[in-house]
């Protein structure tokens, strides 16, 4: 998708704007509380979810008033279209002028990632926010994913309320048998499409990731099976399990256990990772995770990089805004110095919600 034109009304704090992007890079640059963020999610909107700062969609309209409204003019299949999204206490969309059931009906047809800087958790964080990245990156491009996904974690219940009663009552074993059967059967398929999603962003974000820290690091991901790295089938490891897991009243082997592995030069980049190369890994995934999705879809999403500079050193930066070719990239920053070290696209300074410079390069 490439962002032709967005217009903003009533949304956060903006009362009116327009923004006619390049379809490269984009820097929006402006001081603290601005507009900036405001700006980056009416666009993330477009892409069917929900904010990715977690708002409800009630605080997007602009206090004081009654509702607000989005405008997109984009180019996605090859074709341009246009998109509206209203929103008051909820968000409603209409895509070429046909109203849609809900503004879900928008996901697959305006493609965007977005990396807020919540995304480093991704790196900092235990694994279930890695499980939660991979699964909705697979979600975005394959939608048979979210229904697997449910009825994996649905299994997984059940399991661990009958664990706590078999005790009690032995003759809820031959159940245990039933679900156990059935959890094995939906993890493998989970572990299937992860696994061939994971061989997909492995090169991608490596190659990314090589681009940044010009060839001198060496990031690699790999997917960690809990207990299951041997190529044990899923099937027995529920088995040799079980005894504990009925101890012990939980599942303990799985998909829903599951990690990605990110080193850098071979050490743990969530333990020994500097602040700067825990942002790389973080922004070479959300990269990689929009290359996957141009592989998989055809349709080149929007990147959305919200925040991502600070940290980083001026290689970094400089491959953020002069490197990445043929993406339409979004990027804020603080910093106007940031903006005279851009070779191409446009420039954008906010102040206050309103734009007070628009500039090409
Ligand atoms: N519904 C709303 N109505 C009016 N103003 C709002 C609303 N929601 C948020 N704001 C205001 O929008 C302002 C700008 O927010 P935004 O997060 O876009 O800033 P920013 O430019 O990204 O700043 P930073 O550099 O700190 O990240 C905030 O000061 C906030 O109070
Ligand atoms: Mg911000």
């Amino acid at each position: 998708m490439t962002v032709n034109r967005i217009e903003y009304k009533n949304y956060r704090n903006i009362e009116t704007l327009t923004l006619e992007p390049s379809d490269g890079v984009n820097v929006i640059y402006g001081e603290n509380a601005q507009g900036k963020t405001n700006l980056m999610e009416g666009i993330w909107l477009f892409s069917g979810l929900k904010s990715f700062r977690g708002a409800k969609d009630a605080e997007l309209v602009r206090f004081g008033c009654g509702f607000g409204r989005l405008k997109m003019d984009f180019s996605a299949g090859g074709r341009d279209q246009k998109a509206e999204i209203t929103v008051d206490a909820r968000r409603k969309a209409k895509l070429n002028g046909v109203e849609l059931p809900s503004c879900a009906g928008l996901m697959g047809k305006c493609s965007a990632v977005v990396f807020s800087p919540t995304f480093l958790n991704i790196v900092k964080n235990g694994p279930e926010e890695r499980r939660r990245f991979l699964d909705a990156a697979i979600c975005q491009v394959k939608p048979a994913y979210a229904p697997l996904l449910a009825s994996y974690h649905r299994l997984v219940k059940q399991r661990n309320s009958l664990l706590r009663d078999v005790q009690f009552e032995s003759s809820l074993l031959d159940m245990l048998d039933v679900i156990d059967e059935r959890l094995a059967d939906a993890g493998e398929a989970l572990i299937r499409e992860r696994s061939s999603y994971i061989e997909r962003l492995i090169p991608a974000a490596k190659a990314i990731h090589d681009g940044f820290s010009g060839g001198k690091e060496e990031m690699t991901l790999a997917y960690l099976r809990k207990n299951g790295n041997s190529g044990k089938p899923l099937r027995e490891l529920i088995k040799e399990n079980r005894r504990n897991d009925i101890l012990g009243r939980t599942t303990s082997v799985g998909p829903h256990r599951d990690d990605i592995d990110i080193k850098i030069n071979g050490i743990s980049a969530r333990s020994f990772g500097s602040q700067g190369q825990q942002r790389s890994c973080a922004v070479a995934l959300k990269l990689g995770e929009a290359a996957v999705m141009k592989q998989i879809t055809g349709e080149q999403p929007a990147v959305l990089l919200d925040d991502v500079m600070s940290e980083l050193d001026s290689g970094r930066q400089d491959y953020i805004l002069n490197h990445i070719k043929g993406w339409q990239v979004f990027i804020t920053c603080c910093e106007p110095s940031t903006v005279l070290r851009m070779c191409g696209g446009k420039t954008f300074h906010i102040h206050s919600g309103e734009l007070t410079k628009a500039e090409e390069n």
